[in-house]
């Protein structure tokens, strides 16, 4: 059975390409995604297959018009007049993408991104859908790319690996830096794999030990002192779930850490 449906507009719908790949051209072949790209020139009308035009307000660049965008998305939704989808707009205007939004999103039937181009889509697009359907306009983080494509891939991928049965493996999501499943923010530990000495670099002793509770520390200590190096955000926002045991690590790491690792 499908698990979830995914559409997405673009104007470059070869740059989607990487989506047939891996993990989740495999999650399309074993039918668990179903995932459509439309072009949105196809629903344009003119010679030129315009798409986009010059702001009201002056200002540089150009604007997405809003009637291919219209066409488009209701060619979409009249595909299943029964079903809902909840639409995603990639813009770096938007809310900050997490881990949390990809398992929420990952829950949802069916997703329609749309991926502007040149300064973004006119504002009545998001408007108009938002009445019918939820609009989330999302941000994958705080640097400007051309257009949605690349973010939609990336919003994609996270969402597609949170879905049950897409990843072979489900409790490598539970350890991962940013799982919201174990309930910690925390930034993943080091992991090291064979041989145990390599280019005079050896793997740290206490994974050898077999003593499960002292592996679990040291993960743990390892795990706060680079989140404090490097996300010193999240820690703060973990700040009153860590014990006492914690604080000391976090305290010899004031002394005993050569900087980021
Ligand atoms: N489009 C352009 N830049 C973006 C960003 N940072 N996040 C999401 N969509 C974008």
């Amino acid at each position: 059975m499908t698990e979830m449906r995914i559409d997405v507009v673009s104007i470059f719908p070869s740059y989607l390409a990487p989506l047939g790949l891996s993990l989740l051209g495999r999650a399309r072949a074993d039918g668990l995604v179903e995932l459509n790209i439309h072009d949105l020139r196809d629903f344009t009308h003119d010679r030129h297959r315009t798409v986009d035009d010059t702001p009201y307000g002056g200002g540089a660049g150009m604007v997405m018009m809003p009637e291919p965008w219209g066409a488009a998305l209701d060619h979409i939704l009249a595909s299943d007049p029964d079903a809902t989808p909840t639409m995603v707009v990639p813009t770096p205007s938007g809310t900050r993408f997490t881990q949390a939004d990809a398992e929420r999103l990952a829950g949802r039937p069916w997703l329609v991104f749309g991926c502007g181009r040149y300064e973004g889509i006119d504002q009545r697009v998001i408007d108009h859908y938002a009445r019918r359907m939820s609009v989330e306009e999302v941000s994958i983080g705080d640097y400007v790319l051309n257009g949605g494509e690349v973010a939609a891939m990336v919003i994609i991928e996270a969402v597609a690996r949170v879905i049950p049965g897409f990843v072979g493996n489900p409790e490598s999501l539970s350890e991962e830096s940013h799982s919201t499943r174990t309930g910690g923010p925390l930034l993943e530990y080091p992991i090291y794999t064979k041989p145990p000495t390599w280019r005079g670099l050896d793997v740290p002793d206490v994974l050898f030990s077999g003593h499960h509770a002292n592996v679990s520390r040291w993960r743990r200590d390892e795990a706060l002192r680079r989140t404090a190096s490097r996300r010193p955000d999240l820690l703060a926002a973990a700040a009153g779930e860590l014990s006492d045991r914690d604080r000391q690590a976090l305290g010899e790491s004031d002394h005993g850490c050569t900087g980021p690792r």
